[in-house]
């Protein structure tokens, strides 16, 4: 008994120094803490900051749920809650990568962390680039809030990465040529879509599932300048997600659509 009391003692001075000497070393401030996500780690950003998750701080993001192989898209992650004024951040993907837009978020180890301490609640922005190929990425995060003692985990961020195969490059429209989102969506069969074109170009509008696999073919002509409507009818379809692409010219922008039965 006695030998087990010393053996514990001596295990809490290890502790103890073990902890004095952290801050030194391993100190989040100012450079961050890579690999802390939920794909790296159990523990978080535990074992320093709070030994588990802190139901207090809320970690959303907001951002696309679908994207195109190799395209960019912008997401925002929110920190809210705990107690104090300082939190920071740990952001990781699958498979996509990930580049700061927000000036205190910078790379290490292909993951996203704060390079300063940052005002909570806290606005993270970043640019995420979807793979090259098509299936499912996840957006990991871990973020600490107000309060030294104060992390949680941001729920996963599950997304479809889609291959458009079909086409080239895309090149956003230029002026003088818009695709408005359809109407109604999510729409149960028949939804419209309407564009603009303002040259004589060879115009294509197609629709997509959700793998990049083209289902329906709306429009496939020369067109005058003007505004079209067209009519689409999925009463053969089955519920989910779909995208509609238009293409004039050299140009090209896809939207998504919601068919709900
Ligand atoms: C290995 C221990 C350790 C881990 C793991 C750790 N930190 Fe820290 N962190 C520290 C220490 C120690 C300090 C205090 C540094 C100082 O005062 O110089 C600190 C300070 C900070 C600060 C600045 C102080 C404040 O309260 O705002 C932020 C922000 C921060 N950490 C964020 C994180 C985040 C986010 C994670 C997880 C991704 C994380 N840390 C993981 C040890 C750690």
């Amino acid at each position: 008994m006695k030998a087990f009391r010393n053996c514990s003692s001596t295990l809490s001075y290890v502790v103890l120094v073990m902890s004095l000497f952290m801050p030194k070393t391993l100190s989040a401030y100012p450079n961050g803490v890579a690999s802390r996500t939920l794909k790296t780690s159990l523990s978080g950003c535990g074992s320093c900051h709070g030994s588990s998750a802190s139901s207090s701080v809320i970690v959303t993001i907001t951002g696309p749920d679908t994207v195109i192989a190799g395209q960019a898209y912008t997401y925002t992650i929110n920190v809210a809650g705990g107690s104090g004024t300082t939190g920071g951040i740990n952001i990781a993907t699958s498979r996509g990568q990930l580049d700061s837009i927000s000036t205190f978020l910078k790379r290490a180890s292909g993951e996203l962390v704060h390079k300063q301490k940052v005002a909570v609640p806290s606005t993270y922005q970043f640019l995420y680039t979807a793979p090259a190929s098509s299936g499912s990425d996840t957006i990991f995060a871990t973020a600490k809030g107000a309060g030294f003692n104060s992390w949680n985990w941001m729920p996963n961020k599950n997304l479809v990465v889609l291959l458009l195969t079909s086409v080239a490059e895309a090149k956003p429209f230029p002026t003088g040529y818009s695709l408005l989102q359809n109407f109604p969506n999510p729409f149960n069969p028949i939804t419209r879509i309407q564009y603009f074109i303002s040259q004589s170009k060879p115009v294509e509008l197609k629709i997509y599932d959700i793998n990049g696999h083209e289902i329906a073919k709306l429009v496939n002509e020369v067109q005058q300048p003007g505004d079209y409507t067209v009519e689409w009818d999925a009463n053969n379809v089955a519920s989910g997600m779909y995208f509609y692409r238009l293409t004039v010219g050299n140009y090209t922008e896809t939207k998504k659509m919601i068919l709900t039965r």
